[in-house]
């Protein structure tokens, strides 16, 4: 029996993982070193010093893994392509054993009528190129287009929808701003550069791609801002922070310009984006791939006393929290999805969630079960006010939720489990947990 009402006639139904998190094989087949092995190495930068030298074996596993998603009645996959197995060094010809991993992947999912919706870029950038400056390095785009032609060439005869680049809003401030993930930069607003030369590799890939006949998006993490007052101070306050998390990232690819950052400095980014750069990054796409986890309610704090910025993130009250202590807000994803409609109009492409998720205290029970209830009360909120938005007019065309499987969850190591399937680490073994039991009925409720 469905508990949700009808979603979409071919509407794509599936989880989200990404390479670094789940494949573990770090040193094989050819495979170079990515930022990522370099930060969890290092002393004190992940929890309990967890790295994803192993993670969830996926590389291995992967036929098991294909089998959970047949049985999740899954019709898409997303999953990410590690770069530094396709160019072990971030350049030149392609590493062929690297390719064929992804390319029997794709036939496994093909074989069960699954869609494949790879990644190119999940944040595991080849140490070589973080050595030359990483995403400060304007190059790093073009090495990002040269990649990217390899794998289309490799797979384009099967995979019609990519994603270009994974979340560059998160990748530049935990990763280049705050320091809290690989490269483990902190260089604050001095990393605004990084969102530029994402967002040109995603326009100079998405030229790549649309030349094979391929249809391109980004997944870009977007959050619904509200400010924590109605005093101007705070509703200014959270027109920045928008315009940082989300605009920044949103209006160059969907209309071609930037937002006004002035507020945040007069550095900005007039210095680094050249004449064409928008037009490139600005070029029509498929779909947009929305990451949605929790709103933002933001006020007004003295730049002076807050490292430059004229804002602050205030607790959100009242509301349940995933373990990772995010407050779980369903119609959010509503707002969020109405908003964009309202501010991009006919600029907006179809909108596909391609993560969606919480994190739960997870025990493995003497049955052999994971009751993780929370989770289904998670997902069945969201999908609930996803239906809400695709009745309120937005053409939502698919919902991914985040993950597949338990797996490395970047500096929070193996202590958050996000997945619809219980990995017991010690073994590898893959236990579907209730929610993964829910979301299987579901998917056939609306078949
Ligand atoms: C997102 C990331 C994804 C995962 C979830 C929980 O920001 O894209 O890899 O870690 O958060």
């Amino acid at each position: 029996m469905s508990s949700l009402p009808r979603f979409p006639e071919g509407f794509l139904w599936g989880a989200s993982t990404a390479a670094y998190q789940i494949e573990g094989a770090v040193a094989e087949d050819g495979r170079g070193p990515s930022i990522w092995d370099t930060f969890s190495h290092a002393e004190g930068r992940t929890k309990d010093g967890d790295t994803g030298d192993v993670a969830a074996d996926h590389y291995h596993r992967w036929p098991e893994d294909v089998g959970l998603l047949a049985e999740l009645g899954a019709n898409a996959y997303r999953f990410s392509i590690a770069w530094p197995r396709i160019q072990p060094s971030g350049s030149g010809a392609a590493n062929p054993r690297g390719l064929d991993f992804y390319d029997q992947l794709v036939d496994a999912l093909a074989e069960r009528g699954i869609t494949p919706v790879p990644t190119l870029f999940h944040w595991d950038l080849p140490q070589a190129l973080e050595d030359e400056g990483g995403w400060l390095n304007r190059q790093t785009a073009y090495r990002f287009a040269e990649y990217t032609a390899l794998v289309a060439d490799r797979l384009g005869d099967r995979v019609k929808l990519w994603i270009t680049l994974n979340e560059p809003f998160i990748h530049m401030s935990l990763g280049y701003a705050l320091g809290m993930h690989a490269p483990g930069r902190t260089l604050g607003l001095d990393a605004l550069p990084v969102a530029h030369h994402q967002l040109l590799a995603h326009g100079l890939a998405a030229r790549q791609l649309h030349d094979r006949g391929l249809g391109v998006m980004i997944a870009n993490n977007c959050t619904p801002v509200r400010p924590a007052s109605e005093d101007e101070h705070d509703v200014a306050a959270a027109a920045v922070y928008d315009a940082l998390h989300n605009r920044l990232f949103n209006d160059p690819v969907l209309l071609g310009t930037y937002p006004d950052l002035s507020a945040l400095g007069p550095e900005a980014y007039p210095s680094f984006v050249e004449d064409d750069d928008l037009a490139v990054i600005g070029a029509p796409l498929e779909g947009l791939g929305i990451n949605y986890y929790t709103p933002s309610v933001v006020g007004y704090a003295d730049p002076a006393g807050n490292e430059g910025l004229p804002f602050t993130l205030n607790q959100i009250e009242g509301v349940p929290t995933t373990a990772f202590g995010w407050p779980v807000v369903p119609d959010g994803l509503r707002d969020l999805l109405v908003g964009l409609r309202d501010r991009y109009g006919s600029a907006l492409p179809p909108v596909y969630i391609t993560e969606n998720g919480c994190s739960t205290n997870d025990v493995l029970t003497n049955d052999d079960r994971v009751h993780d209830t929370a989770r289904i009360d998670f997902l069945a909120g969201h999908l609930r006010a996803l239906h809400e938005a695709i009745e309120a007019g937005v053409d939502v065309r698919g919902y991914l939720t985040w993950s597949l499987i338990d797996n490395f969850e970047w500096a929070e190591g193996y202590s958050q489990r996000f997945g619809l399937a219980y990995v017991d680490y010690p073994t590898q073994r893959r236990v579907p947990k209730d929610s993964f039991h829910w979301l299987r009925d579901e998917i056939a409720a609306q078949r």
